[in-house]
């Protein structure tokens, strides 16, 4: 069996728009492990939940996968290309239900709300699944236990708005392991929870993964979620990859500029008093106006003049990680090391 469960390479997302094309994912690459926890992380816009969307091939109109793959790998070792999936096909309705699922933030968007959460779990399983009813309340109510639904045989004929915030959200991530998936994706899963719930659903998710070997990608804000859950975390900045690495290297070596800028922008306990957090500088560029050059340059502390606002870097592959940025080019890296003529 592959250790690798899903490539993605150079896909692009757009949205062709009246006032103009929206490049929500750009050229990005993505590799997940089977059996471990991928972070991506990023600012708001990067395009963090359309690469979800676009993996599961929901991607709203009109959104449009442009280009790329997604090379997605069973269990028996045959390769599907997800990418070339048409979405309302019959091998899309498979992958989408049974091999690869999804746990939003909000358990209300994807929950019906005049169905029982027992029968809405079960559901899933008679429809992809050779199960009968009675196996898969059964098993429903086995899922409903193990998410720790106190009662889970009472709660099976509980409507979603009769459970508390926390609760929905275990059921929902019970309905997201009904029919035994290889991939969970979860976007924000736990930002309208209290700190405590959400520390609760993090390690309920972390135990369930040591158990059944599934891989989850994680979209996240939060620095502090992906030291405590992730193995491998990408981060992204307006649609592309900027830096992929294991989670040590990442907080321990960051490679790239905005990575480390990311980082610096973390609330830390080490901080003397009246040491100022750094901060970004400038925002997010407005999706119909991407710089030349370099994605970040127009923020970057370490942008050198004359090469990173003219060319774009590639993403280089360094020791097990991938960094976008000249200094890490074989080409580039001892003229960018020179340069110092840093924009100010
Ligand atoms: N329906 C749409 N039409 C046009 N542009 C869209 C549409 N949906 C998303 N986008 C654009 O795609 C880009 C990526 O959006 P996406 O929602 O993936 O960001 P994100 O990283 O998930 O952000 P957040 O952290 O705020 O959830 C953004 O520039 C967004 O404006
Ligand atoms: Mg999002």
């Amino acid at each position: 069996m592959s250790d690798i469960l899903l490539e993605i390479r150079n896909l692009s997302t757009y949205f062709e728009t009246r006032s103009g094309v929206v490049k929500a994912v750009d050229g990005l690459d993505l590799t997940l492990r089977r059996n471990h926890t991928m972070c991506v992380v990023g600012e708001s816009g990067s395009g963090k939940s359309m690469t979800a969307s676009s993996i599961l091939q929901i991607l709203k109109r009109p959104g449009r996968i442009v280009s790329g793959e997604m090379i997605y790998h069973f269990r028996d070792g045959r390769t599907v290309d997800i990418a070339r999936l048409d979405p309302n096909s019959k091998q899309m309705r498979a992958i989408r239900g049974k091999y690869i699922s999804m746990i939003f933030q909000e358990p209300m968007t994807s929950m019906s709300p005049v169905h029982t959460i027992g029968s809405q779990i079960s559901e899933m399983m008679l429809v992809h699944e050779d199960v009968s009813k009675a196996e898969a309340k059964a098993r429903t109510i086995e899922l409903l236990t193990r998410v720790r639904i106190p009662d889970a045989a009472a709660r099976f004929s509980s409507y979603p708005f009769q459970l508390s915030g926390g609760m929905r959200q275990r059921a929902m991530i019970a309905m997201a392991l009904a029919c035994r998936p290889d991939l969970v994706i979860a976007d924000e899963p736990t930002t309208a929870l209290d700190v405590t719930t959400q520390a609760n659903v993090l390690n309920l998710m972390r135990e369930i993964q040591r158990e059944s070997g599934i891989s989850i990608m994680l979209i996240t804000h939060d620095l502090g979620v992906v030291a405590e859950v992730a193995d491998d975390v990408t981060v992204m900045y307006l649609g592309r990859t900027m830096e992929q690495a294991n989670v040590f290297d990442l907080f321990n070596a960051p490679k790239h500029p905005y990575t480390r800028a990311l980082l610096g922008s973390v609330p830390r306990l080490d901080l003397q008093r009246g040491e100022r957090l750094t901060q970004i500088r400038g925002m997010v560029p407005n999706p119909f106006a991407r710089p030349t050059g370099c994605p970040f340059v127009t923020r970057c502390p370490e942008r050198r003049f004359g090469l990173c606002d003219r060319q774009e870097p590639d993403l280089y592959r360094l020791d097990g990680s991938t960094s976008r940025c000249f200094q890490h080019d074989p080409v580039h890296a001892a003229a960018w090391a020179q340069n110092d003529e840093v924009l100010a």
